[in-house]
């Protein structure tokens, strides 16, 4: 079970990369477009400068911004021109009909996939079969749907081993800490996390009140 950031904010970025839990990051246009404006190489080459600074050499993906497959495959081709010296990027590509052929394309090309917008695990499955080298399931759209989500992540899980796959189920889309346990406990290898669940992760009321008490105490026996 691997935790990824789900952020392009090099100031959350490096918060989480100091405390040394990152195993991954995904990006994607709308978390982009949050940060300020410039050019998008730009900013992706900042997050490998950052991820190589703190020494990490952990998967980053990036998606293509375009709806036609041949445009998709022409900035795949240019994602790995411009950032293919870091080795661990994977370009997100969303799930369809005509997008399994590009992942076809782009793994042919041994370019590495990350399906993304995965809401069923039909989608998951053709995705895994096209040879993405993960799928992304979007938990919270999931469960907007109707849909128990951790039921669908549950689902491919029990596929994937049964054939074998080698393909990583990434769960993004998370709206609560719990998603967290939720996506984990149905079986994602991997969990991506936006960076304001960090905090919330690592804190409980009764660990400050047994922090407060062992500090208080020994502050009373000292004096
Ligand atoms: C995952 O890779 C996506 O970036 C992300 O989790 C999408 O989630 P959203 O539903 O918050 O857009």
């Amino acid at each position: 079970m691997k935790i990824f950031v789900d952020s392009a904010n090099l100031t959350d970025l490096e918060e989480a990369l100091k405390r040394g839990f990152p195993a991954g990051i995904t990006t994607n246009p709308s978390i982009l477009a949050k940060e300020e404006k410039t050019d998008f190489r730009d900013h992706i080459r900042k997050i490998i400068d950052l991820v190589q600074r703190y020494e990490y050499d952990i998967p980053l993906s990036v998606e293509v911004f375009s709806a036609k497959p041949k445009e998709m495959i022409c900035q795949a081709e240019e994602f790995v021109e411009h950032f293919g010296f870091y080795k661990n990027l994977a370009v997100k590509v969303p799930v369809g009909w005509d997008e399994l052929a590009v992942i076809h394309e782009l793994r042919k090309r041994d370019i590495r996939v990350n399906c993304t917008c995965c809401m069923s695990f039909n989608q998951a499955i053709m995705a895994a079969n096209a040879g993405a080298n993960y799928v992304s399931l979007f938990f919270g759209r999931i469960r907007d749907t109707g849909y128990d989500a951790a039921s669908v992540v549950r689902q491919v899980r029990n596929t994937f081993r049964e054939w074998n796959a080698p393909t990583e189920i990434i769960v993004g889309s998370i709206r609560h800490i719990h998603d967290v346990n939720d996506a984990i406990q149905a079986g994602a290898d991997i969990v991506t996390v936006p960076p304001q669940f960090f905090r919330q992760m690592t804190s409980h009321p009764k660990t400050d009140e047994a922090v407060h008490q062992f500090l208080t105490d020994f502050e009373r026996w000292l004096s």
